[in-house]
């Protein structure tokens, strides 16, 4: 069982039923060494994706007494002594009552010791807080009997010497549910519906959090109360409705496919999952193959980041402003990796010039800009001329995605086995490194 605690890496793995077989190991009569357990374990992820919700499903199941703190709440008790003395209160009653289950919700508020502009004067109590927190860490590590399960938004805040092997064992992402982790969900919070309309609602809600459903069936139920009635499939479908231009959705959904099919024409790595939200945007999720970092590499990234704005201008004929907007967009990272190619990683016209400020360079320099443009025209052009090749599976697979509106891996993989595999030099315009003028 512990084994497989070793083992979990996503979301789907560490499903509620998964989370709950996992702590029901015994180990009290032996049956794993405590000394064989992964003994922590950080949950990070958006808002509202069950991270609190399954620490305590874990220790509930296990039989486990669970402790629960916060650095918000050590603070409230006062200053640093005070806050010190809370801290350490909660770990010696997670000790005393162990077995245990110690969950440390929102653990990113420890914050880092290296982070010494965000205001500096909080720094030394920063130091203080955190050398004492890892002390707790190391005191329970040494012992038997408690598991520490530390809960966040942002791992990236929190101080390294924390997150280290042996503080933090194992971190495991929990992202957003995709439709499966949304029906296991809907099915937990409507034992009594039809499977088929859990995975209904479930398609419908693609883009919710587990928290947002939590609330809507709430709502809907109070609503449903208000009107001295039980709340019927109905109410949820009208709360869940898709109300969006269907011309949208097909937008979009032509927009995924197109990344994802050059994602498999390009060899990038296998794609996880396709998905339309209900908010109008979508995403496709692949896990990209180790490559040395060539300029045909980046080329390659960057023809699959553009390939959505292709598909829209090959099937529909102009594009929208979705590839763009945020600084995570697609056009804000081919941006990034264009710019990058002539700034930073020596593959472009400056030589091996490495420059601290891209982006005022860009900015300022027409030159810089008028290459990093070269190189993304290249790339979206690339990604038509490889789409139009594949333009009958590119509408077909779109059609499907909108009436599923998730994909998981096996269905991703039998559409995209229709693909061909494009060798570098079969539509290539991939140039040599641009030798310096
Ligand atoms: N697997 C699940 N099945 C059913 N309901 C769930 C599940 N996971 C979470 N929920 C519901 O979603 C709500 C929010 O979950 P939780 O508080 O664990 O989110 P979180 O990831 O800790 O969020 P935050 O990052 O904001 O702390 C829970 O109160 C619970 O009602
Ligand atoms: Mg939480």
């Amino acid at each position: 069982m512990w084994t497989f605690f070793k083992s979990i890496r996503t979301v789907r793995d560490i499903s509620f039923d998964a989370a709950a077989k996992l702590m029901r190991v015994d180990c009290r009569e032996g049956e794993v060494g405590w000394q064989d357990l992964t003994r922590t374990l950080l949950l990070y992820g958006p808002p509202g994706t069950g991270k609190s919700w399954i620490a305590r499903a874990m220790g509930n199941s296990a039989g486990f007494s669970v402790v629960t703190g916060t650095f918000g709440q050590w603070q409230a008790a006062g200053h640093l002594g005070d806050m010190l003395r809370e801290m350490r209160r909660t770990f010696s009653q997670a000790r005393a009552q162990a077995p245990t289950v110690l969950i440390i919700d929102e653990i990113d508020a420890v914050g880092s010791r290296e982070d010494r502009d965000r205001d500096r004067h909080n720094h030394s109590y920063r130091v203080q807080v955190i050398n004492a927190f890892l002390a707790e860490m190391d005191a329970v590590a040494r012992e038997e009997g408690v598991i520490v399960i530390g809960t966040c938004n942002h791992p990236d805040l929190i101080d390294p010497a924390v997150l280290r092997a042996g503080r933090f064992d194992m971190k495991v992402a929990l992202p957003l549910p995709d439709a499966d982790g949304l029906f296991s969900v809907f099915r937990h919070c409507l034992p009594d519906l039809r499977e088929v309309d859990l995975r209904d609602l479930a398609a419908r809600a693609v883009g919710c959090s587990a928290a947002d459903i939590d609330a809507a069936i709430r709502q809907t139920r109070a609503i449903a109360r208000g009107q001295k009635r039980d709340m019927t499939l109905d109410d949820l479908r009208q709360v869940f409705i898709l109300d969006h231009d269907p011309a949208i959705d097909r937008r979009v959904a032509l927009h995924e496919c197109g990344h994802a099919i050059i994602c498999a024409a390009l060899n990038l790595g296998p794609v996880r999952r396709i998905f339309l939200n209900r908010d109008g945007g979508g995403g496709t999720v692949f896990t990209a193959r180790e490559k040395p970092g060539l300029l045909s590499d980046l080329q390659d990234r960057l023809t699959q980041i553009l390939a959505g704005r292709a598909a829209e201008r090959l099937v529909i004929g102009d594009i929208s402003a979705g590839a763009g907007g945020s600084a995570d967009s697609d056009l804000a990272q081919a941006t990034m990796i264009a710019t990058s190619i002539q700034t930073r990683y020596g593959l472009g016209a400056q030589g091996p010039v490495w420059t601290a400020d891209p982006e005022t360079l860009i900015a300022l320099d027409p030159d810089v800009l008028f290459r990093v443009r070269r190189e993304l025209e290249a790339a979206e052009k690339r990604a038509v001329q490889i789409l139009s090749v594949h333009r009958n599976l590119l509408e077909e697979m779109a059609e499907a995605l909108m009436a599923s509106r998730d994909m998981d891996r096996t269905e991703a993989q039998d559409w995209l086995a229709r693909v061909r595999h494009t060798a570098p030099d079969d539509d290539h315009n991939a140039r040599p490194a641009p030798q310096p003028e």
